[in-house]
């Protein structure tokens, strides 16, 4: 029996699924969360799927060892390679990834067009995202491009609109929609960093567009099934977050409060 007042635990390579605990957090406010980042072996994207399932299974360990009533692997590049093991290991552990609730609402959202997958290399090699697409929605035409450098852009702060960061930002954002000057397209957001583009790679792409972030529906998919409707849950007061890191805190805390949208206070050094 799996205690209720455990905390969610949240997995990603390093501070780019803060964008996903984000989400969570706003979905459900009550819960307590423990998230770690496992910073001193980012970024997982061009790593090979046998590494990344066995950052995967430590990582993953570490939250399970402290006690969580629910697992969510907030990195698309660890969902892609490793979240059939999680789930058998972990077992009856709840636990959940980001590409198919992402893939299902961007299916949904695209009819009978198109969909541009943009993610890391390892995602979109994997395969993953193009699976589920057809999957939801077997007459769509699926399309994926990997965008490495997005990751290296925004974590050094590239969504910012310096003249130096317009420039390369906007260079990069555009290559990867080159050739997709349709209005009958869906962009579905692969990758943990991306959503702190979307407003810019709106600019690039035609009128009516729509572009699908993963963060959003695994944080609906999450609070659905573990029975908890935002605003509707019991306990008033907030809950709690801790963050755990396994390489440069000070780093993670500060970078990290950029895809969090809010400060870090404090952070645990772990060693997997
Ligand atoms: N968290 C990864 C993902 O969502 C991006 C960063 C990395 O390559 O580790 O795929």
């Amino acid at each position: 029996m799996i205690e209720a007042s455990l905390p969610i635990g949240v997995f990603d390579s390093g501070m780019g699924g803060l964008t996903v605990l984000k989400e969570l957090q706003s979905a459900m406010p009550a819960e307590s969360f423990i998230y770690l980042g496992d910073s001193a072996r980012l970024p997982y994207g061009n790593k090979s799927a046998h590494t990344v399932q066995q950052y995967a299974l430590q990582a993953s360990s570490e939250l399970v060892s402290r006690g969580v009533k629910a697992l969510v692997v907030a990195c698309n590049t660890a969902s892609a390679a490793a979240l059939p093991q999680l789930t058998e290991q972990f077992a009856p552990l709840p636990v959940f990834g980001v590409i198919e609730p992402g893939a299902r609402i961007a299916a949904q959202a695209a009819a009978q067009g198109s969909v541009l997958v943009l993610a890391t290399e390892g995602t979109v090699m994997d395969g993953a995202y193009q699976r589920a697409l057809l999957a939801t929605n077997p007459k769509l035409k699926i399309h994926a491009r990997a965008c490495p450098l997005w990751v290296t852009l925004a974590e050094q702060g590239y969504a910012s609109d310096t003249p130096e960061s317009v420039t390369i930002t906007e260079a990069l954002l555009s290559h990867a929609v080159r050739g997709f000057q349709t209005s009958h397209l869906t962009v579905l957001l692969g990758c943990t960093h991306f959503p702190i583009f979307r407003d810019k790679l709106r600019t690039h792409l035609k009128a009516g567009v729509k572009i699908v972030d993963s963060a959003q529906t695994t944080a609906q998919q999450v609070a659905y099934a573990l029975g908890r409707v935002a605003g509707r849950v019991g306990d008033k007061n907030h809950g709690q977050i801790k963050f755990l890191a396994t390489d440069g805190v000070e780093r993670f805390q500060r970078v990290g409060a950029y895809f969090f949208g809010q400060a870090i206070e404090a952070a645990e050094l772990v060693v997997l």
